[in-house]
């Protein structure tokens, strides 16, 4: 198969079970889901109506929080759960403020794999890593990952809207702290979250129950659970707050008040 697939489907895709990874594709538009994972979409959608701008809303999130930490000094990122590659990539933003900037994007999704590193080729400022990022060392010890990334200057963490994905019972906190204790002094994570608040409660519990039959159940947290993942990092202004709210620049998706989004984002910096 050719076209938006390139070189075929990657062997190991599960093509029965809906990934999160193909679903999101969906919300934002791109090519590279297939039926089970439209279908699955199209029900979370009807569950959560407001899925599709949370959607757009969480990737302008990351735009802004990448153009935010360029502006901050910041010249590498490790982005954990990067997603499918789609217009507006941690990459394509930073260099194109400063061409020297580097980005490792880690993924454990066969298609958001395959597809990065098909789009990455010939791109040496950048890798594209597949690993589970509950598995710390193999990711901050890939190779890969350590041929982009110097470990003796600041880094840009990001954690966007894939922290959802991992149950607290798969030892998040604990997670969270390798990787923060891992960052050089100075710097950031950059971190977005589905959160079980501002939509209706029913809303929120048809759009778990949607993802419960996919590759990737979702966990909605509290904002104090949110926040409780930055650690001791110190957040920037304004802090910990709803998505559109987080340094706004004038494009909303989010028609609704900005306190009515299910999700919650911030930045912190790692003192020093
Ligand atoms: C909703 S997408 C977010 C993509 C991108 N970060 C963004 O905000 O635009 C979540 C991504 O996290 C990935 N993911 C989920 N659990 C993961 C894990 N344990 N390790 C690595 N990636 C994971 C999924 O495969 C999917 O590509």
């Amino acid at each position: 198969m050719t076209g938006r697939w390139g070189a075929g489907i990657p062997p190991n895709v599960n093509l029965d079970t809906p990934s999160a990874a193909r679903m999101y594709d969906y919300y934002l538009g791109g090519a590279h889901n297939f039926a089970v994972d439209r279908e699955a979409a199209e029900r979370a959608i009807a569950a959560l109506p407001a899925t599709v701008a949370g959607a757009r809303t969480n990737r302008a999130f990351l735009q802004r929080a990448v153009r935010f930490l360029v502006g901050a000094g910041i010249r590498q990122f490790i982005d954990l759960g990067s997603g499918i590659p789609t217009s507006g990539n941690v990459h394509e933003v930073a260099q194109g403020i400063d061409p020297g900037a580097r980005v490792a994007y880690v993924d454990l999704d066969a298609v958001a794999v395959a597809h990065g590193q098909a789009v990455l080729d010939g791109n040496d400022l950048t890798a594209f890593i597949h690993a589970d990022l509950r598995d710390v060392s193999s990711v901050l010890d890939a190779p890969e990952l350590r041929k982009v990334i110097d470990f003796a200057e600041p880094i840009g963490l990001l954690t966007v809207a894939v922290l959802h994905f991992v149950p607290d019972s798969d030892g998040l906190a604990d997670i969270m702290a390798r990787y923060r204790d891992a960052l050089p002094p100075g710097s950031y994570l950059a971190l977005s979250h589905m959160s079980m608040t501002g939509q209706p409660k029913e809303f929120l519990e048809r759009f778990k129950a949607v993802y419960r039959n996919t590759a990737n159940p979702v966990v909605l947290r509290s904002r104090a659970e949110i926040t409780a993942l930055f650690g001791d990092l110190d957040p920037v202004e304004p802090g910990i707050v709803t998505l559109p709210l987080w340094r706004p620049d004038g494009i909303s998706y989010f028609t609704e008040a900005p306190e009515r989004f299910p999700g919650f984002a911030g930045v912190a910096r790692k003192s020093g």
